[in-house]
């Protein structure tokens, strides 16, 4: 019989200290730093965002996240035999905050490791749970994605800290003798690490080069929008498969504008989209898991529907995942 792997349950967790736009507007001005509510909802969909207190780690986010997910798939932590995280913002350097949230979970054993593909982290990981899953390497994962991107923001550039937040999203996925995911489509390319990304690092006790966030912004949007375009369709022709097929698309939440582009071109209306970054801002890699637990917990989505997970992030990496739910 072919083996397949299916989502049993989702989860997701933003930690409480939520910051509207008016909140983020008036931190911002005492700093001497100038933004509105007005240019950040129309620029970018975005309403407010959580930040984690001081002391509380990806591998937190992602515990609260996975024991819904657990829950939701009825089945205990000792029943995973697959943790993969997808952070850009892990708790240490090393060890991998798999290993940490498997800690906490008492999961200990199990295999746990960390990917890192900044905002398409989650798919990278779910592309790889399920090829694990399929060839017998695991029968049971904990696929989480799990982000503090405040602790990277530079709070004097407007251009980027009004866009991200913290959270975290997971999925259990378990072998199925039924097909869940349908087919994946991953891509990188390493000549725009420029566009995205945190160009510090540690060395000999001292953090050298600038440990916070870069982004052009307008380089990041032009190329996110015909990327996710081509990582749809060539996941689609993989499952023999068209736009007409996609019941929900479930984009990483960047941006409203890079979702409303992606939709008409895949001739989707916005009511297939589902939409949560109004809420909780660009996540990362938590943001794809978070999107898809709330519908999941909203009744949005429903069981046998058939949903596109894609993203696209630093690196520049992007892909995406259609699966049956
Ligand atoms: N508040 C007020 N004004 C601002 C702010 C702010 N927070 N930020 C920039 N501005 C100003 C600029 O200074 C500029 O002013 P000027 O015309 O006087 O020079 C003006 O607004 C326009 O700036 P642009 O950079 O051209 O604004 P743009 O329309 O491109 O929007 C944005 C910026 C939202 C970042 C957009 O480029 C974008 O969405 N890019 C995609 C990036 C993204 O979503 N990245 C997420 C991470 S990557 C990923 O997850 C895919």
């Amino acid at each position: 019989m072919k083996r397949y792997s299916r989502i049993s349950g989702t989860g997701s967790y933003l930690p409480p200290h939520r910051l509207t736009n008016a909140d983020l507007v008036a931190d911002l001005a005492a700093k001497g730093v100038e933004t509105s509510h007005e240019w950040i909802v129309e620029r970018t969909g975005i309403h407010a965002r959580h930040f984690a207190d001081d002391g509380v780690f990806s591998s937190d986010l992602g515990l609260a996240a996975a024991q819904n997910a657990l829950q939701a798939a009825g089945c205990a932590a000792q029943d995973i035999d697959l943790i993969i995280v997808a952070t850009s913002t892990p708790d240490m350097v090393f060890p991998s905050t798999a290993c940490i949230l498997q800690n906490k979970l008492g999961a200990n054993g199990c295999a746990a490791f960390d990917v890192q593909a900044v905002c398409s982290g989650f798919i990278y990981a779910l592309t790889v749970a399920d090829s694990m899953i399929k060839t017998g390497a695991a029968n049971r994962a904990l696929v989480v994605g799990a982000e503090v991107f405040s602790r990277i923001l530079d709070f004097k550039d407007r251009t980027t800290c009004v866009l991200f937040g913290d959270g975290a999203g997971a999925v259990v996925l378990e072998a199925s003798d039924t097909p869940g995911i349908l087919a994946s489509d991953l891509h990188a390319d390493g000549k725009y690490v420029d566009i995205l990304c945190v160009p510090g690092h540690v060395s000999g006790g001292a953090i050298l080069g600038d440990p916070l966030l870069k982004m052009d912004g307008q380089a990041v949007f032009k190329l996110a929008v015909g990327l996710l375009e081509s990582a749809a369709r060539a996941t689609l022709t993989k499952a023999n498969m068209t736009d007409a097929d996609i019941d929900w698309l479930v984009p990483h939440q960047a941006n409203i504008r890079i979702m409303q582009s992606t939709a008409r071109k895949l001739k989707l209306s916005m009511d297939k989209v589902v939409v949560t970054v109004d809420q909780h801002g660009n996540t990362s890699a938590a943001s794809i898991p978070l999107a898809l637990d709330f519908a999941v917990r909203s009744g949005q989505v429903k069981l046998g529907e058939t949903l596109l997970l894609e993203g696209v992030g630093g690196g520049f990496t992007w892909g995406a995942v259609l699966l049956s739910l």
